[in-house]
């Protein structure tokens, strides 16, 4: 067991559960997560309530997807005793930070958010997405600065609402917290600020695409659930090799002597991303690139990469399947210990505001 985390920086960041993890989670953040939890301070979030932005009719799915994704966060190696897991529904000050940060963001500036603009066209959600949808971007910055980190690991696609949450930082504490609005943002804190402004921490491979090749205007989509596309940290080794063997590659290239685009090609990408061998990778790229080597022999070797990746994890995994209850009792804990940070930051808060005017107490079973 690690001792106080007291002196480490703090990280924060979380998944919404609609579904398990998958590669595009591991290299966009969740590895960065795991190298990082014995020098930082980490929260992760299960973003329970944001997963009813967009599937609130299948209220079952997310309670079974919260246990799934702090399965795969206990699998792929965080460590619940060096780490805090916490969900989202049981931190009542976050419901009652983003009240009134919504009160800090522009409604024009969040319609402008393009991860926003992004999930609706790509989720087909059209016009018909709720107020809650809108409101999510909100949720999240009280996700994060309830917890007041100072960095924040996450996919490319993130970048929106880190954004944003740096705009509330500021505002919040220029408006309440008396900071100069010349202040670098490094300094808002030692500036008497209550809000850090957060620095974003991207992972190794920013966006990661899906094996299931592009939209219709040709677009590489990325790697996700809902596009069924993915190839999860809990796959076995044979969904993993029948998911590779069937994925998109180039779809000019009939024979493995007609030359090949390596360019946008998810085999390739996917090479670059997971392959340790580089040196391969690079002469497999140039024969491909000239008719020299067939598709299946690369897919073939992606297999043995993925694998010897997921495998792994995937068996540690199988561990805490036996055993869901140990599962809950981690984010019991984590919860628990994550609400007497969030309330000590809301109190806060509201001492900025000049809204601490009944003293309350929450009680949390540890
Ligand atoms: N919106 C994030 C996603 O879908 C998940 C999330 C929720 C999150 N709260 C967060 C990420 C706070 C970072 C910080 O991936």
């Amino acid at each position: 067991m690690n001792q106080p985390t007291i002196n480490k920086p703090r990280i924060l960041t979380g998944d919404t559960p609609t579904g398990r993890l998958h590669l595009g989670h591991w290299v966009g953040s969740l590895e960065n997560r795991v190298a990082m939890q014995s020098s930082y301070e980490c929260f992760f979030i299960i973003a329970n309530v944001h997963a009813f932005t967009t599937r609130a009719e299948r209220p079952e799915d997310i309670r079974q997807s919260v246990l799934e994704i702090a399965t795969d966060y206990l699998a792929c190696g965080i460590d619940p005793n060096v780490s805090t897991i916490l969900l989202q529904s049981e931190i009542p000050a976050i419901a009652e930070l983003t009240f009134f940060f919504a009160m800090l963001v522009p409604f024009a500036r969040l319609m402008r958010n393009p991860t926003l603009k992004d999930e609706i066209r790509d989720k087909g959600l059209g016009d018909s997405y709720s107020f809650g949808f809108l409101l999510y971007p909100v949720g999240q910055i009280a996700d994060i600065l309830a917890f007041r980190p100072d960095m924040v690991p996450v996919g490319e696609d993130q970048m929106a609402h880190l954004e944003l949450s740096r705009e509330v930082a500021r505002r919040f504490d220029q408006m309440y917290c008396g900071v100069d609005p010349q202040t670098p943002d490094k300094e808002y804190v030692a500036a008497g600020g209550l809000f850090p402004i957060i620095e974003p921490k991207l992972g190794r491979v920013k966006r990661l695409v899906g094996i299931g090749g592009p939209s219709e205007e040709g677009r590489l989509l990325k790697m996700s659930k809902s596009l069924n596309n993915a190839i999860f940290l809990s796959d076995e080794p044979d969904a993993v090799r029948k998911k590779v063997m069937a994925m998109y590659t180039d779809p000019n290239r009939k024979r493995a002597t007609d030359p090949g685009t390596v360019e946008n090609n998810p085999l390739w990408i996917f090479h670059e991303a997971f392959n340790p061998d580089v040196h391969w990778v690079q002469e497999a790229e140039a024969k491909y690139r000239a008719g020299g080597i067939g598709d299946v022999e690369c897919k073939k070797k992606l297999v043995d990469v993925l694998v010897n990746l997921i495998e792994p994890m995937r068996q540690r995994r199988q561990t805490f399947e036996r055993d869901p209850g140990e599962v809950w009792r981690v984010l019991q804990r984590g919860t628990a210990r994550a609400n007497i940070i969030a309330e000590e930051t809301l109190l806060k808060a509201k001492e900025a505001m000049r809204q601490d005017l009944l003293p309350r107490s929450l009680a949390f079973n540890l």
